[in-house]
């Protein structure tokens, strides 16, 4: 029986490669290139099924001219770049990655946190330039992280591993979802306006989508305190850049601390000329173990589907 044909547009890992191999005709990109669109396109229309990262935009126009893609496994846990609606209109099935990177992504919304609060970024420029000649009792003054309220929004399983952290800080927990649903492992919902006038640090984890996008703009940015942190960890659009620019160069908040930015991998200029903000790029998930899990769950997820399976973790279109 002839094996369906896979394209697996970014490097994985070779433990990720000896699950597909024994399964598909592999198209694969070793040398990690970044393809031009109409390239990607060119070769994914050859192909029965994808192995996409988040930087593959999956819309109309590509699925027009691949009608023989069946299955899209996304290496990721948001899909925000994939088409939903028209991959269910040809009956194309989506997996992504959920759960595996949890833990890592939560440490990275701490690791921000943290060196947002107490200006680990600055600091360390500022010492390497040679501008340390004496200790001051008010230098480089940061926040006070234990016992400050955390403000969560989008607590779903990532929002709920920041939480869990938060207890060996003796923070009170409060968070923001769209839907309010029963409070959490001890963290208290609160509407969003309420949540950013309240909490010391707020974190988003929200999913990217049209409900979403600036979540966080001038006005929002205007009901938090000028002594609180914003960490976004969830996706670029959700944050409007150019107001949060604005807004930390003014004193509205104190800091922030960012892996996800709008347009990225291109950076908003503006956030490279302020030193209170931390900036990350793109790293919220990247562990060994995590990166792995992820990789290897789309495969897994690859592998179902062409033994006619049930997908470890399909996503709903
Ligand atoms: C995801 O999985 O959606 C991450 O943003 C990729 O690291």
């Amino acid at each position: 029986m002839n094996q369906p044909n896979l394209l697996i547009a970014r490097r994985v890992f070779p433990s990720t490669m000896e699950r597909l191999t024994p399964h598909f005709q592999i198209h694969a990109n070793e040398a990690d290139v970044i393809r031009p669109r109409d390239e990607f396109i060119a070769l994914a229309a050859q192909a029965d099924a994808l192995f996409i990262s988040g930087g593959e935009r999956i819309d109309r126009a590509l699925l027009d001219q691949c009608p023989r893609v069946r299955m899209i496994a996304t290496g990721t846990v948001g899909f925000n770049h994939i088409d939903l609606a028209a991959c269910a209109e040809r009956g194309i099935i989506v997996s992504n990655t959920p759960d595996v990177l949890n833990d890592a992504t939560a440490d990275m919304a701490w690791a921000l946190l943290m060196a947002a609060a107490r200006r680990i970024t600055e600091v360390e420029r500022w010492l390497r330039d040679g501008k340390w000649d004496r200790w001051a009792f008010d230098q480089l003054l940061g926040r006070e992280v234990f016992g400050a309220t955390l403000g969560v929004i989008g607590m779903g399983r990532i929002g709920s591993a920041v939480a869990h952290r938060a207890r060996g800080f003796e923070m009170p927990v409060i968070y923001h979802n769209r839907n309010r649903a029963a409070d959490e492992g001890g963290a208290t919902w609160r509407p969003l306006n309420d949540l950013l006038a309240e909490a010391d640090f707020v974190v988003l984890l929200t999913p990217y989508t049209p409900a979403t996008h600036h979540l966080i703009g001038a006005e929002q940015l205007a009901l938090m305190k000028r002594t609180a942190v914003l960490v976004n960890i969830a996706r670029g659009g959700v944050v409007d850049d150019a107001a949060l620019i604005q807004a930390l160069r003014d004193g509205v908040i104190f800091s922030a601390g960012l892996d996800v930015y709008e347009n990225e991998p291109a950076l908003h200029p503006g956030f490279l000329e302020l030193s209170n903000v931390v900036l990350a790029p793109h790293l919220g998930s990247a562990t060994l173990s995590a990166r792995q899990g992820m990789a290897n769950l789309a495969a897994d997820n690859l592998v179902a589907w062409a033994a006619g399976a049930p997908l470890p973790s399909p996503v709903k279109t």
